[in-house]
């Protein structure tokens, strides 16, 4: 808006200019009742004001009118304010369908990236223009939470479980990412950039900072050196269930309510095995905490959706052209 001065940061998302409309109307009814109410006070100590020592005020036993038109007339602004906020909510927590995964581990102090073709990324985040990405995001110590300014998306980052978020860029360009949560000494360097670039360049780019495996690979080769292969057969003959074709499925268990097999479950699957546990199976897998990383976590994920082709195709299934 004015150049060196900037008051907010650029637009460029696509959620972008509809969190701001939102922010100069909340803006502009407080400037609004402000002035009203400053200026009420400053008029009514005038015009009432005491003249003599002895003037006694004239009782007022109310106006229904009055009292209704105040009761109405605010109750309509904040349900305003109520519909237009939950629904810019909604679009924000709910990432479109086929939006690709990106995973974020946050650490005192730095930001661990990792695209689904393998690639990892330290304080950096390369995207393509135009496609919705998605977050899924974890800490290896205390809470922090992913912020960029010019895409409004801010999202608390903690430790012990998934949270996520999504944006689309709607233009190309280097954008800083922050740390938004006070996280200790060296939080304020716990800065980034995301560059969003051309989806032909970000096919280059991809390519050009090729692992040689993607993440469900990885996460596929963890899935056999950690001996999860000897209990979870695909034919589902073994101690374990099968986790083909399990992840965003209804579960069974064998107590509780039925749940969907998401990140979080599977998270806490390899964590706490015995939490819920799949119908007609017994509770005699042992736990992994502690013997492997958010990222091994997130790779071990990737590749358990990877087996899920409906559900994981969008995430895990393209690969750079070398
Ligand atoms: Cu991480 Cu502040």
């Amino acid at each position: 808006m004015w150049e060196g001065f900037p008051l907010i940061p650029e637009q460029a998302s696509t959620i972008a200019e509809g969190v701001d409309m939102l922010y100069y109307f909340l803006s502009a009814v407080s400037i609004f009742f402000s002035v009203l109410i400053f200026a009420a006070i400053f008029y009514f100590a005038i015009r009432y004001r005491r003249r003599s020592d002895t003037e006694i005020p004239k009782p007022i036993h109310g106006s229904t009118a009055l009292e209704i038109f105040w009761s109405v007339v605010p109750f309509c602004i904040v349900m305003v304010i109520f519909g237009w906020g939950a629904s810019l909510y909604f679009t924000n927590s709910r990432a479109p369908e086929g939006a690709m995964t990106v995973n974020v581990v946050g650490k005192q102090w730095m930001w661990k990236l990792q695209h689904p073709e393998g690639q990892r990324e330290i304080n950096e985040l390369h995207v393509p223009v135009g496609r919705p990405v998605r977050l899924v995001m974890t800490s290896e110590d205390v809470i922090h939470s992913f912020y960029i300014p010019a895409f409004r998306t801010k999202m608390d980052v903690l430790p012990g479980r998934y949270t996520t978020a999504w944006f689309e860029a709607t233009k190309t360009g280097v954008y800083h990412l922050f740390c938004a949560e006070y996280c200790g000494n060296e939080h304020s360097r716990m800065i980034g950039w995301v560059v969003v670039m051309e989806p032909v360049a970000y096919e280059e780019w991809l390519s050009g900072a090729a692992e040689g495996e993607t993440m469900a690979e990885i996460g596929q080769r963890l899935f056999t050196e950690l001996r999860c292969d000897s209990c979870h057969s695909p034919d589902g003959s073994g101690r374990g269930p099968s986790l083909e074709d399990v992840f965003g499925r209804t579960i069974a268990l064998d107590s509780g309510p039925a749940v969907v097999a998401d990140e979080a479950y599977i998270r806490e699957s390899i964590l706490n095995p015995r939490a819920k546990v799949v119908a007609g199976f017994r509770p005699v897998m042992p736990t992994f905490q502690g013997q492997i990383s958010e990222e091994q976590l997130l790779q071990l994920l990737a590749f358990i959706k990877s087996l899920s082709p409906a559900e994981g195709a969008a995430t895990t299934t393209r690969r750079p052209t070398q």
